[in-house]
């Protein structure tokens, strides 16, 4: 038990109603709107985040919420929920079934609480700070691999990858030079959470927002892993930089970032 189990607990079920409706409506015809070139939102996202912030506040009413289809009055209150209604958007309106929900709690701005829910594989990753990370309730801990060269990565690319040379390609190619594989797979909080479960080695991405990567970075920290800024400084979850990592592989990749950086990779 860790001081923020309640939390925790109240985030599970908010994640398990939430994947419960996603999944209702998966694969079913679906009023889809652009936000971007290639930036969707369906009503899935919108009632999904009703769902989580209803649950949350109905538990937690004085909490403050920052979620991604809605932007919420801000009290200055010392909790704050950091809530992505549904990773992997793209995914679920062209019924690829690969998505989740993502719900971290902050206590005065460091994060105390993440789950991350996938409903299709029913597979609920937690943690707590100094309490550990969990799959299904099984401890995890991330992988021993190393180096690089044996390395299995996950990234994404920005939606305005077209329009804006900070897109995160060249990054790829060298990547894939010297990895063993890289992984595209189209939800960046899923990414992290297997990153932390030692099913990828690494995942470095840009333009990230926070509710991409909040329950995501506790889960890894707390399953063993580092996570970083490209140069390797310390993250916090408004950076729009983030490599994360094993920990053996982590200078390799830091590495790789600078040299794609300065033009030396190939
Ligand atoms: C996106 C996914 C994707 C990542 C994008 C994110 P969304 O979130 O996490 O993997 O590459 O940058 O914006 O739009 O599906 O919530
Ligand atoms: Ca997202
Ligand atoms: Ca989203």
């Amino acid at each position: 038990m860790s001081a923020f189990t309640d939390y925790q607990q109240e985030a599970i079920v908010a994640a398990r109603i939430a994947g419960q409706y996603q999944k209702s409506l998966f694969a079913s015809s679906l009023e889809i709107e652009m936000k971007g070139d290639k930036n969707l939102v369906t009503e899935v996202d919108k009632e999904s985040e009703r769902l989580i912030v209803e649950h949350l506040l109905s538990r937690f009413p004085g909490h403050d919420i920052v979620a991604e289809e809605s932007v919420y009055p801000q009290s200055g209150s010392p909790f704050r929920w950091i809530i992505d209604p549904v990773d992997g958007t793209t995914n679920y309106a062209h019924g690829y079934p690969w998505f989740c929900s993502s719900i971290a709690l902050e206590l005065e701005g460091e994060l105390v609480a993440g789950v991350i829910y996938n409903p299709v594989y029913d597979e609920l990753f937690t943690a707590t700070k100094g309490g550990g990370a969990s799959l299904n309730g099984r401890r995890l801990s991330v992988s021993t691999r190393s180096p690089l060269d044996n390395a299995l990565l996950g990234t994404g690319f920005p939606y305005d990858c077209a329009s804006d040379p900070v897109n995160n390609f060249d990054n790829l190619i060298a990547f894939q030079k010297k990895a063993r594989g890289i992984r595209r797979a189209g939800a960046a909080a899923l990414d992290l959470a297997y990153v932390a479960a030692g099913r990828l080695d690494g995942f470095w991405e840009l333009k990230l927002k926070a509710w991409d990567v909040a329950a995501g970075v506790l889960i890894i920290r707390e399953a063993g892993g580092v996570v970083t800024t490209f140069d390797g400084s310390s993250y916090d979850i408004f950076n729009d930089r983030i490599v994360a990592s094993n920990g053996l592989i982590h200078d390799e990749m830091v590495a790789m970032l600078a040299s794609v950086a300065s033009g030396v990779a190939e």
